[in-house]
């Protein structure tokens, strides 16, 4: 990570005020860039400031920031206006996870940024080789995948796609890291990235285990949570393999992979839920059954491990074990 880097110095925009976008905009003006956000459907308006406000609020109930939400909206700029991006040196797009939206959003900010500010797009799973071949200079375009609430999450992968220029990659790397995040650099593209094709396999599998009758929505989460779950923000898969034996491993792979669902169909138990209209807790209809009350009460909960979780991730960072051996060595406490 490079010291020289001055967020305060280097204007960015975020295109698209949902979900995403808003929290987004927070983590980029709590990390001191000024901000310019762009509302590409009027709907964004009703709700873009009030939410970006309460974002920032909590975080600093929660000690992220120690300024009050007006100190950093001095900051922001919201607009319907793309000529607003013209001093961006990035621009984030967040837009819905269809192409053709997204071209048509990369033709207005090109028709404005510089030509050397860099562009990036936070889809889930649409390749960066596909996308940046809608834009006027693949070179400077890169995936900027985050993880809501993006203001409290560490993940972050950075994405080149065949023509991104690899340089370029590592200078949004070096300056993500100044967002308090513990990014990845994904140096060639392949669809999902790295950790939605990681949860995919694993969504695939816990549909087959229900749909197969091996076990219900409730005990499928309550393993995942209480094995997996324990040990992910301390260490990864390869990590958690060898603290626990990677001979064991091999030896089950052997037996086991043949057996795991490789189906290339989406499971009838999303697809019912799906074509049912549910959409998850944001309906109260999912897997699980809420009321309207314990649907509401989900999302609070959530928010609130948000933070918490946050703070934990932070006493254990990737080079935890360097810094207590240096520590050590010196004599202090780690
Ligand atoms: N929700 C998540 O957890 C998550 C995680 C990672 C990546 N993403 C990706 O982030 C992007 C945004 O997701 P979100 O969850 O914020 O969605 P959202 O539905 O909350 O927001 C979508 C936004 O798209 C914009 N939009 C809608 N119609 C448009 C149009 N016709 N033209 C231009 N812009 C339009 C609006 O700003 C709208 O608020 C998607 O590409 C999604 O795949 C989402």
């Amino acid at each position: 990570m490079s010291n020289a880097i001055e967020p305060e110095d280097i204007p960015v925009g975020v295109v698209g005020l949902g979900l995403m976008g808003c929290s987004i905009t927070t983590c980029l003006l709590m990390a001191g860039h000024p901000v310019v956000a762009v509302a590409p459907v009027p709907g964004d308006l009703d709700h873009a400031l009030t939410r970006i406000q309460g974002h920032l609020a909590k975080s600093r109930e929660e000690g992220l920031t120690p300024h009050p939400p007006e100190w950093h909206l001095q900051r922001l700029v919201i607009t319907e206006a793309y000529a607003a991006l013209a001093s961006a040196r990035l621009v984030v797009e967040c837009t819905l996870e269809d192409a053709e939206v997204k071209r048509s959003v990369y033709a207005k900010v090109e028709a404005v940024i510089a030509d050397d500010a860099l562009l990036t797009s936070n889809t889930s799973a649409i390749p960066i080789s596909i996308l940046q071949g809608l834009t006027r200079r693949p070179e400077r375009f890169f995936g900027l995948h985050w993880a809501e609430p993006s203001h409290t999450t560490r993940f972050l992968e950075v994405i080149c796609g065949e023509g991104s220029d690899v340089a370029l990659g590592e200078s949004l790397y070096d300056l993500s890291w100044h967002w308090g995040k513990e990014p990845t650099l994904v140096r060639k593209d392949i669809r999902g990235f790295i950790t939605n094709r990681l949860m995919y396999a694993m969504y695939r599998e816990a549909c087959h285990l229900v749909e197969g009758g091996y076990a219900t929505v409730e005990d499928v989460d309550r393993a995942c949570r209480n094995n997996a779950g324990y040990w992910m923000t301390l260490v990864g898969v390869f990590r958690w393999m060898d603290l626990t034996g990677v001979a064991a491993y091999h030896t089950v792979m052997q037996e086991l992979l043949p057996t795991l669902s490789n189906a290339t169909e989406v499971p009838k138990l999303i697809d019912d839920i799906v074509k049912a209209g549910g959409r998850g807790v944001s309906n109260a209809h999912g897997f699980h059954t809420y009321t309207k009350e314990e649907a509401e009460c989900w999302e609070e909960t959530f928010r609130a491990f948000s933070y918490e979780i946050r703070r934990l991730a932070l006493k254990y960072p990737a080079d935890v074990v360097k810094r207590q051996l240096e520590a050590r060595e010196k004599g202090e406490d780690a």
